[in-house]
């Protein structure tokens, strides 16, 4: 995909609703502006439903917390972090100007103004990303879609969690093919994993949010944080796409 900007750009706005757990919370709506345009990054994935409903069911620890969205695209589960009291940085390639273009629409979509857009482009060490502030999670719905890329992404949450060891990265992914893994990745670069089943925050149901998105497609959860060794020294067992 090139990141250049076609004159016209066709828009959609398409409304995602998050349901309190009981009758007494307010349920929360996000518009968030889909671009016709058959490229990554244009509209919502199924894995950023789901990503986004484990923002929305977490949202009480996230107030006044500092996330970062990485391959954010149209930025659901960042902009449902900012709607939560988040302080929130959406992030998309720097060579993609058109998909730094959609989180900014993203954010005016939903009266969000203090949300900063960055261009982070995964396994580049840059300005930007040094620079960033202290930050306790760290979002990535379907940043693992291409194998060439997985290193780069792991690279990228590497160095985050390094700088900011008490960090967690979540992250969903739609299973495309069952030989992609990224245990080996993992090890390498010194993080660990766990899955969190989906029944877990109420993402196992065809419709979420009012979509019918992640109902066709099998979306996995991981939340990835730096490698601790338990005290009698054995390993724990890594899962990933
Ligand atoms: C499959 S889309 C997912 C978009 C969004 N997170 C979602 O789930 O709806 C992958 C996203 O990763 C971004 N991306 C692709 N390559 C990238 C790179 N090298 N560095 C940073 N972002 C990248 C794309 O621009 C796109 O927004």
């Amino acid at each position: 995909m090139d990141g250049s900007t076609p004159a016209d750009l066709d828009v959609v706005l398409k409304r995602f609703t998050f349901e309190g757990s009981d009758a007494t919370q307010e349920p929360l709506t996000v518009s968030i502006p889909e671009v016709l345009e058959p490229q990554y990054g244009m509209y919502v994935w199924p894995s950023a439903v789901v990503l986004a409903q484990y923002v929305w069911t977490h949202r009480g620890e996230l107030v006044d917390k500092t996330l970062l969205e990485l391959g954010a695209g149209v930025s659901l589960p960042g902009v449902v972090a900012a709607r939560c009291g988040s302080r929130v940085v959406l992030s998309d390639s720097a060579r993609l100007p058109l998909c730094l273009e959609n989180c900014r629409r993203s954010c005016a979509a939903n009266g969000l103004q203090g949300v900063r857009v960055l261009g982070l482009t995964w396994g580049q060490i840059s300005p930007d990303l040094v620079l960033l502030p202290a930050l306790d999670v760290i979002l990535g719905s379907d940043v693992f879609y291409e194998p060439e890329d997985f290193e780069d992404v792991i690279v990228t949450v590497s160095f985050l969690l390094k700088k900011n060891p008490k960090a967690e990265f979540w992250t969903t992914y739609q299973e495309r093919s069952a030989d992609w893994s990224i245990e080996a990745l993992l090890h390498k670069w010194k993080l660990q994993c766990v899955r969190v089943p989906l029944v877990s925050f109420n993402a196992n149901s065809p419709q979420l949010a009012g979509s019918t998105l992640p109902g066709r497609h099998s979306v996995q959860m991981l939340i990835v944080s730096l490698k601790t060794e338990p005290p009698d020294g054995s390993s724990r067992a890594a899962v990933g796409p």
